[in-house]
């Protein structure tokens, strides 16, 4: 089944954002603290380990749906409203090689490409938790997960893209995320890769301690660097 997102509206100022870290480096954390995402907002998260599950998110109780019918269903109920909800996706056994765990990803891309909507009153908010385990290439993300990150602004749809690594996720990603939080990393070829973009020494991204960040904004030398806080 294919979906399709709606009245496509240029005018929207939609920002994607990245995170990028080693795990505990405050990745998860950042989407929540660093004022990108409302608690009132309209949220769906790709989970496929089960880390929202029970959970609350900025104080809203995370639904968990484990078939795809049953998380398509209650997105769609949920976008049919103006009301905030915070809806994961997480299969009961979640498939073992990648390329599985890809096109299940892709499939839950397709489901939320099909909410957009140029004409929401809110913004759909896609977290994807890890996703240098659904990509395959450090060049373009050429997949539905591509067309949200390049077209999904149009349809008020902002994708917060999670990953432990830099080097190896798409370029797509990068270059399509105005929001970078850059965190704690384990490997000079991932500090490399966003050093010179950030205009961060890559010594810089190297002292980072866990829940250290520097965070770049829309636009040029809009830099800055902070600690996560609870
Ligand atoms: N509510 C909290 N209070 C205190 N520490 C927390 C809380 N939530 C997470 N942490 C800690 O913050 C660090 C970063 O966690 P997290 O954001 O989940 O990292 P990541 O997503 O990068 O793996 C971890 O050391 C975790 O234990
Ligand atoms: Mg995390």
């Amino acid at each position: 089944m294919a979906l399709s997102p709606i009245n496509p509206n240029d005018a929207l100022n939609i920002t994607h954002a990245l995170y990028a870290g080693s795990t505990g480096s405050g990745k998860s954390t950042a989407t929540r603290k660093m004022g990108l995402i409302k608690a009132t907002d309209q949220v769906v998260f790709w989970d496929l380990y089960g880390q929202y599950k029970d959970k609350e998110f900025l104080g809203r109780q995370v639904r968990t749906y484990s078939s795809l019918k049953g998380f398509l269903m209650a997105l769609h109920a949920g976008r049919k409203t103006k009301q905030g909800f915070k809806i994961a996706f997480t299969p009961t056994n979640p498939p073992k090689d990648k390329s599985s765990i890809r096109k299940l990803f892709l499939k839950v891309c397709g489901i939320v490409w099909g909410m957009g909507n140029g004409k929401h009153p809110k913004t759909l908010h896609f977290i994807a938790e890890e996703i240098n385990r659904v990509t395959i290439t450090a060049g373009d993300e050429d997949s539905i997960y591509g067309e949200l990150l390049e077209a999904g602004r149009k349809f008020n749809i902002m994708v917060h893209s999670i990953s432990q690594r830099l080097a190896p996720i798409p370029n797509t990603v990068i270059s399509m995320s105005g929001y970078k939080w850059v965190g704690c990393q384990n490997l000079i070829s991932d500090v490399e890769r966003v050093a010179k973009e950030l205009q961060v020494k890559a010594a810089d991204i190297m002292a980072l301690n866990k829940l250290e960040y520097y965070f770049k904004g829309e636009g040029f030398g809009n830099v800055k660097n902070g600690k996560l806080r609870f």
